[in-house]
């Protein structure tokens, strides 16, 4: 049994902040972000909430995939910026589209947190546990970003992307390959609260993102292309046998790296970072939506996804649509 994807959907908010606007309240430019990372613009949410965008996503997602609420036997929500500790993000949204018969938990992978529940839910299909499941990545990174830290809060957006998954006996995910590396975890790190025992002084620091940018990115243009070759080798696929490579939007100049390692032509590599920032778990599943929208996905074709970033964590997987 294959687990396969029948429908995207994705948020974004309706906030959208340019380079040049946030050269107006930092110091920094539309030419070092751009240059550096790709980046134009990307959306930060006002009113909306992680769980808003991501009932938005998931209708959206339902939709597209023809399933009604009832027939969902799973919800898992990739998130490092959940709006309360508990409820988790995905109870919020089992309750919102009214999906009365899901088993719904959020995880925790940062920018590999949809590709960790997709192998998940794959999990549980394949072993005929549950059947239909609701995937989702969102985040509202704007909160939790050290706006005094030009280097990283520049770099990050908000958003909500989401996938249904269905058993399928012909195709779907063909391999999948995950890793984590703890013991380089502080180079990107951020509290979830400071400690409120009034008993304990608590430092402020780390109380917001904050991300050694260099080592990052040193990590993603090495892990990026082991774990697809990986998944490549695993699934039985050359990289030029591959339609499309959806990649997590950190920065255009990973993507461009991790192409020339893999010796496959860019134009592989859709792009949404350029309007989105990098969205963290929401970065994989919205930019599949729009491939989706966009009439690039059709049946037979062989994509290869890749999250990393946050814990360290990486995730690839090679899908036949
Ligand atoms: O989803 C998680 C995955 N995250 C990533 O993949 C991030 C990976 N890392 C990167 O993409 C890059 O390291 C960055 C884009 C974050 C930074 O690029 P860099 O080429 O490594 O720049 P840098 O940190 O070495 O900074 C270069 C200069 C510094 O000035 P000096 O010391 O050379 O005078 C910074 O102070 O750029 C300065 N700078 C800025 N200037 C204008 C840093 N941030 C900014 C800014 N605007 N926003």
């Amino acid at each position: 049994m294959k687990t396969r994807i029948i429908g995207t959907g994705s948020c974004l908010p309706a906030n959208v902040v340019t380079n040049d606007d946030l050269s107006k309240i930092m110091d920094t430019s539309d030419e070092w972000i751009s240059s550096r990372t790709g980046i134009r613009e990307r959306h930060l949410a006002k009113e909306e909430t992680t769980a808003s965008m991501s009932v938005e996503a998931a209708k959206r997602a339902m939709e597209n995939a023809g399933v009604t609420a009832e027939e969902i036997d799973l919800i898992i929500l990739g998130t490092v910026s959940a709006d309360y500790v508990t409820p988790s993000c995905a109870c919020e949204v089992q309750a919102a589209i009214g999906a009365k018969n899901a088993v719904a938990f959020d995880i925790n992978a940062a920018c590999s947190g949809f590709m960790f529940a997709l192998h998940i839910a794959n999990a549980y299909i394949q072993s005929g546990i549950y059947r239909t499941a609701l995937i989702i990545g969102a985040e509202t990174l704007s909160k939790i970003m050290d706006w005094n830290d030009r280097s990283t809060c520049v770099l990050f957006g908000d958003g909500a992307g989401a996938a249904v998954v269905r058993a399928d006996e012909n195709t779907g995910f063909l391999a999948f390959d995950l890793g984590s590396d703890g013991s380089r975890g502080m180079v990107l790190a951020g509290l979830n609260r400071t400690n409120n025992n009034p008993l304990v002084e608590t430092s402020k620091e780390l109380q917001y993102v904050h991300m050694d940018g260099q080592e990052v990115y040193k990590f993603a243009v090495t892990a990026v292309p082991a774990s697809l070759h990986k998944v490549l080798e695993d699934a039985g696929i050359s990289a030029e046998e591959i339609d499309y490579f959806a990649l997590h939007q950190a920065n255009i100049r990973i993507i461009q790296s991790v192409a020339k390692r893999l010796k496959v032509s860019e134009d592989k590599f859709p792009i949404s970072l350029d309007h989105c920032g990098n969205i963290s778990a929401a970065s994989v599943p919205i930019l599949l939506d729009e491939m989706n929208k966009n009439g690039l996905l059709k049946p037979g074709m062989k994509i290869a996804l890749s999250g990393f970033g946050g814990g360290l964590t990486w995730a690839s997987a090679v899908v036949e649509w």
